[in-house]
């Protein structure tokens, strides 16, 4: 009886193989990402995916994963590597991209269904059957940590804090409250990482529209890079610690600072505090 039954099961599996493979042979099937998948294909493979990257990221422990530095690294690699397919803070990804089947979520609002260990996984080693790739150096950890840090942070970014530290992007003018002389002495730190940049002992009222400094706290806390976008050359000024775009900086206008030099920064790249006495 047990053995009856045992070749019954085999039989109805074999059946349903050879229907497979006839169904799969006929061209039935309709591959075209056009059609979308149907709700219980796209819950079974969700279903399978979910699983799956619980069940791998078993045992791997996360380091901390909160300073700025790694965060601002992971970033950088975010706005080359997957934004053309996730989007950014602000904005979705682009049209084609969002006829794939299946459709690469806007990650804003994914992260926080996943523990930092499963996604450190799903970055490293990507998702088969979906478009989302591994990551291209097997053996760089660190760097896929540093886009795990990002990610959880990924939800308090505004998209104009993104668009201008990783996209070279300029604020409105006019429209930061720093511009205004200050009422005291301020020290002024890169939103992204907290290096100290500017005092308010440089600062000067420029009447440009941006906070403007004649110089920096020191030369090194800065780097300058020849910008060549918007059919002028300017000169863009950059974070020394984690690269993030700060403004541009022009020179010989005549507004009689010791440097005749105008460090015009964007106020969201920048944090302040109260000078410490000294
Ligand atoms: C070619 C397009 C593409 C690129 C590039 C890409 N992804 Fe994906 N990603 C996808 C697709 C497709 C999915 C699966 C969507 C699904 O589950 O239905 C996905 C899923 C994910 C998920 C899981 C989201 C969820 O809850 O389902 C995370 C996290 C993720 N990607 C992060 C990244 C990161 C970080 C990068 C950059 C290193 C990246 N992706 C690059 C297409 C892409």
């Amino acid at each position: 009886m047990k053995r009856r039954s045992l070749i019954k099961a085999g039989a109805a599996a074999t059946a349903v193989a050879v229907a497979g493979f006839l169904f799969a042979w006929s061209g039935l099937f309709n591959i075209g990402a056009s059609t979308g998948h149907w709700a219980i294909t796209a819950w079974f493979l969700h279903f399978a995916m979910r699983n799956s990257v619980e069940t791998h990221a078993m045992g791997i422990e996360a380091p901390a994963l909160d300073d700025p530095a790694l965060v601002l690294k992971g970033a950088g690699h975010y706005a080359h590597g997957c934004a053309p397919c996730h989007g950014t803070p602000g904005r979705a990804a682009n049209p084609v991209v969002r006829e794939m089947t299946p459709q690469p979520p806007h990650l804003v609002g994914q992260i926080e269904h996943w523990a930092p260990e499963e996604l450190f996984w799903i970055v490293k080693h990507g998702v088969k059957f979906t478009a989302m790739p591994a990551w291209p150096a097997r053996d760089r950890d660190d760097e896929v940590w540093a886009m795990t840090a990002f990610l959880l942070r990924l939800r308090e970014l505004s998209p104009a804090e993104y668009h201008v530290l990783r996209e070279a992007g300029t604020e409105r003018p006019g429209s930061s409250p720093l511009e205004a002389p200050d009422e005291q002495p301020y020290t002024y730190s890169c939103r992204a990482c907290g290096a100290e940049l500017f005092r308010s002992a440089t600062k000067f009222d420029s009447h440009c529209g941006w906070p403007s400094f004649w110089s920096p706290l020191a030369g090194d806390r800065v780097i300058l890079r020849e910008d060549r976008s918007l059919g002028a050359v300017r000169v863009e000024v950059l974070c020394a610690t984690c690269d993030s775009h700060l403004g541009h900086v022009f020179s010989g206008e005549g507004y009689g600072t010791p440097t005749d030099d105008r460090y015009c920064i964007n106020s969201i790249s920048l944090t302040f505090e109260e000078e410490p006495a000294s």
